[in-house]
């Protein structure tokens, strides 16, 4: 089983909205991610869309439909707009107002597990695949299972965080544990947020996870590759 990636290009949106301006156009940057290699593209639609928004998830879906993995919470509303485009995935992650980022997994209540358990059956009706996002925690998985997800992905981000090689290992340990749970619950396993070029490698190799989403480290690293060649076309030009 070879491993797969989705690029999750939510900083170019990030980029254009820094000028209020329409470049550069996550359209673009999704077919070239697509061009060399990239096997899904992950966009996280907020609810004050502040990076991507509903437009660039229609388009993105109009184009590349089938490689599309749309992030985003468990409302009404995020369920109306994936039923809207129909990605081809749906990842559910929780999300506080004014979060730099997404914190963590989702946190289980008996509320939010009708409501997503609801929302993974509205999505899978229109054949849609559903992915929770979670933490590496036996209880979530199983959770998870229980409200019939097609895939788990295992939140990486206090490993990626993590200080110290012991430390780094004991995180390790955890997700290759609930990596096999979720297999043995029958769930596909994904595995994502902060991973970069260093701390990659480890959780590729964990038996059973079969793909990585990453956006930060590889817009950030495109910014810096791309730098020479944008810098020398302006100079030719001048
Ligand atoms: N997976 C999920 C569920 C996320 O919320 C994010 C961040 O948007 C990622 C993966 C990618 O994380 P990063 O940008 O740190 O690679």
């Amino acid at each position: 089983m070879s491993l797969k990636l989705g690029v999750n290009i939510d900083h170019v949106a990030t980029l254009r909205r820094a000028r209020r301006a329409t470049f550069p156009d996550p359209l673009l940057a999704a077919e070239l991610c697509l061009c060399v290699g990239a096997d899904y593209i992950v966009i996280h639609v907020r609810n004050d869309e502040r990076h991507m928004t509903e437009k660039d998830l229609a388009r993105l879906c109009k184009a590349y439909g089938k490689y599309i993995h749309l992030e985003c919470n468990s409302s009404e509303k995020m369920q109306k707009m994936a039923l809207k485009y129909k990605p081809f995935s749906v990842c559910i992650v929780p999300e506080q107002p004014g979060e730099v980022t997404t914190m963590g997994g989702l946190k289980f209540t008996p509320k939010n597990i009708k409501r997503i358990g609801d929302m993974t059956r509205a999505l899978q009706k229109k054949h849609i695949k559903v992915s929770l996002f979670v933490d590496p925690d036996p209880a979530a998985i199983r959770t998870a299972a229980r409200c019939g997800a097609d895939i788990v992905e295992l939140c990486t981000r206090n490993y990626s965080e993590a200080k110290t090689k012991k430390e780094k290992n004991k995180l390790l340990r955890e997700l290759a544990l609930a990596a096999l749970l979720a297999k043995e619950l029958k769930m596909e396993v994904h595995a994502g947020h902060g991973l970069d070029y260093e701390n990659v490698l480890p959780v590729a190799d964990l038996c059973g996870i079969s793909c990585m989403n990453i956006g930060f480290s590889i817009v950030s690293r495109a910014v810096l590759a791309g730098l020479p060649n944008a810098v020398c076309a302006m100079k030719e030009l001048l």
